[in-house]
């Protein structure tokens, strides 16, 4: 919840332009709702640039004033929607059940989907962090329609990370995506495992983007405070190639 139609705008512009060099990388920008037509526009001559939004609803349409639904955000020009972000989880309390609905209504409305996850603060210190990843994987996942896979992104983001200046350490990250692949492997299959996205978040910024992208199971990367500087989000793209 950053930035004025204006200030977004140009941003958002900056993006674009700082970023017509970097080839080979796909770039996603995920801007509150007011502002998703405006981005798509934007970026719309860019073939590696997708708009999506950072929420939708749990249900179809009708009366739920207030909310936004998958249709609206699909027929607003984007192409894909964050599901689970922990800020949902710890501030709306989100459940499971509500992400698997939100997943499905974005599943109809041909959106893809980035499922974010990742333990606590309290879980990474009495060491059952990889337990806590297990679930939250299993009890949504389960529930994911293996015929569209294609259409899913995951997103390892320690919640002790994010927005803290605390970062996981390359060795973390990597030790953690490598057990998601795992996870993934018995939800679905060894070959969906290897080829699905998994991107890290938390805290990434200039500095210690090129160490963590070069993790040999860390795909991507979803960015938060450091994407509301141009230069540095362009500077971060720049770290895969
Ligand atoms: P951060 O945010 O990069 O500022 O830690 C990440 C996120 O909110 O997903």
């Amino acid at each position: 919840m950053n930035l004025n139609w204006e200030e977004a705008f140009d941003l958002a512009s900056a993006i674009r332009e700082k970023s017509l060099h970097i080839k080979g990388v796909q770039k996603i920008v995920f801007p509150p709702l007011p502002y998703l037509q405006m981005l798509s526009v934007i970026y719309k001559e860019n073939t590696d640039f997708y708009v999506g939004a950072q929420n939708c609803s749990e249900h179809e349409k009708g009366a739920f004033t207030g909310e936004v639904s998958a249709a609206m955000i699909r027929s607003s020009g984007s192409n894909f929607v964050l599901v689970g972000h922990s800020e949902r989880r710890a501030y709306f309390s989100e459940t499971n059940e509500q992400l698997i609905s939100k997943i499905n209504q974005a599943l109809k409305n041909e959106l893809n989907i980035v499922f974010c996850f990742g333990e606590v603060v309290a879980e990474r210190k009495s060491h059952v962090h990889f337990e806590a990843v297990k679930k939250q994987l299993e009890e949504v996942l389960d529930h994911f329609p293996k015929e569209n896979i294609s259409q899913l992104v995951l997103a390892y983001e320690p919640v002790w990370a994010i927005g803290t200046g605390e970062t996981a350490s390359p060795e973390q990250a990597q030790e953690m995506h490598a057990f998601v692949r795992i996870i993934i492997a018995g939800i679905f299959s060894e070959e969906i495992a290897k080829n699905i996205s998994i991107l890290y978040g938390g805290s990434c910024n200039t500095h210690n983007a090129k160490e963590l992208f070069s993790c040999p199971d860390v795909d991507g990367g979803l960015i938060g405070g450091a994407s509301l500087k141009a230069e540095d989000f362009c500077t971060i793209m720049q770290s895969f190639s």
